[in-house]
């Protein structure tokens, strides 16, 4: 088993604990160890060439591999766009602070309209590493939201590498989501399981293409998922045998993909408008499997002290503003609901709620009698709730400072350290 330990840092609590989330990525199809140590010395070698679109290729592994890109940011000032790429919209940045999976920098994709950063003649037959992390989701998804991270585009063609599709809060797998390869035209799908949660874990995806064969294979943690529910077919990971299906009603035909992919992209492109915010992080694409190992992956003492320093400074500077050691005195009370009052006022809640929540404003909700606990108030101002409230992430305790105002103010109850009950 080719194990790669890595420690993911959660938010710390308000005594400060650290929890560590340890999980394993390993591939029972890279799992000798010749292919460990290959993909390790070909992963660590480019990684010293990040951003740098030169081809590389490693002394130590059977066949020399080719690596096209390798990102890991961490060379890179927060905001900059990585070198060969350009950058089309605004959701796209290089950022720092937010716990990248390796070192400390990592790209963010966020938004509903197309956001990505655009790579020209992009070879078809590859392999592809990435890990994601979703930070935020919408708080309702009203119809499956399909949401790509990757792709490649070929004139009016698009092969969608990094895929995934969310289920309404009205299905079955409400709160899952699934992974599929997905091509335009004809919006064809192979399509994995639901099985997939929002729990904020990083995920190491790898995908394979091989355009002579026409076949793709996708990766979760190391492990294959077997696509299916193409048209009426099943288990057909066989481009060539999904573009020769042809239903007498449908005439669907799966898009050939070509040995030069005229665009790749990466970033965020949602079908739905829904506003999905994900962190993408050591990007390789290479001629050959990479795996999930990462050289300097945030599991490393260096790395891990500096990014439990980071964020414990920024999330201890958000708790004394918001919540005071213990039994908060009447004056700290006033202060957290006077802050709270001003940022319900600056971010214009009571154009739709009314000044004091009470509503009357068009169809928009009283909210000066919701049932909601301090703990999910504090959810919904953070995130926010498509279509109509946009996410309050600015200052990054937003949704506690108005939800102290809230609590106290709209709904009388009593505010504790760390929030209310
Ligand atoms: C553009 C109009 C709009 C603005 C601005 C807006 N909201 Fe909302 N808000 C809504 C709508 C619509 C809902 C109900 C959404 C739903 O239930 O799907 C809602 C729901 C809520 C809820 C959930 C109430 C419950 O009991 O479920 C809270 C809390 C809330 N808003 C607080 C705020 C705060 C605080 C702000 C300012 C930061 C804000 N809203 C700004 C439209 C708005």
């Amino acid at each position: 088993m080719n194990k790669n330990i890595y420690l993911n840092t959660a938010r710390l609590s308000a005594t400060g604990l650290l929890a560590l989330m340890i999980a394993a990525c390993g591939s029972d199809n890279n799992s000798t160890p010749t292919a460990t140590s290959s993909s390790t010395t070909a992963t660590s070698s480019s990684a010293t060439a990040s951003s740098d679109m030169s081809s590389m290729s490693s002394s130590s592994v059977a066949a020399p591999m080719t690596t096209a890109i390798s990102l890991n940011f961490d060379d890179m000032s927060p905001g900059a766009v990585p070198s060969g790429f350009n950058l089309t919209g605004t959701g796209v940045a290089v950022v720092e602070g937010e716990g990248a999976y390796s070192g400390d920098l990592a790209l963010k994709v966020s938004g509903s309209e197309l956001s990505y950063l655009s790579m020209a003649d992009f070879t078809g037959t590859h392999w592809g590493r990435l890990y994601y992390k979703n930070t935020q989701k919408p708080a309702t998804i009203g119809e499956y939201s399909h949401t790509t991270l990757v792709s490649g585009f070929d004139n009016d063609a698009q092969f969608r590498f990094v895929d995934m599709v969310a289920a309404p809060d009205s299905a079955t797998d409400a709160g899952k989501y699934q992974h599929l390869y997905n091509t335009e035209p004809n919006d064809i799908s192979l399509e994995g399981p639901y099985d997939n949660s929002y729990d904020g874990e990083w995920v190491c995806m790898e995908w394979s293409v091989d355009t002579a064969a026409q076949e793709f294979h996708l990766f979760k943690d190391g492990t294959e998922i077997t696509l299916a529910n193409f048209g009426t077919q099943s288990n057909s990971t066989d481009l060539a045998e999904a573009k020769s299906y042809v239903d007498e009603t449908k005439t669907f035909a799966m898009t050939p993909i070509p040995t030069v992919i005229s665009e790749l992209r990466i970033g965020i492109q949602n079908y739905q408008g829904d506003e999905f915010t994900f962190l993408l992080d050591d990007i390789v694409v290479a001629d050959a499997r990479v795996g999930c190992e990462v050289a300097n992956a945030n599991s490393s003492s260096s790395a891990m002290s500096s990014e439990m320093s980071s964020e414990m400074s920024s999330e201890m500077s958000s708790e004394s503003s918001s919540s005071a050691p213990s039994g908060p005195t009447d004056a700290e009370i006033a202060a957290r609901v006077a802050a709270g009052k001003a940022l319900y006022a600056d971010k214009g809640c009571a154009g739709c709620h009314g000044a004091n929540g009470e509503g009357g404003i068009g169809t928009f909700p009283a909210i000066d009698n919701t049932a909601l606990s301090y703990d999910d108030l504090d959810a919904v101002i953070t995130n926010g709730i498509a279509p109509f409230m946009a996410p309050c992430t600015s200052p990054s305790d937003c949704g506690a400072q108005i939800a102290d105002y809230m609590w106290v103010e709209f709904l009388g109850k009593t505010l504790t350290a760390d929030g209310g009950e």
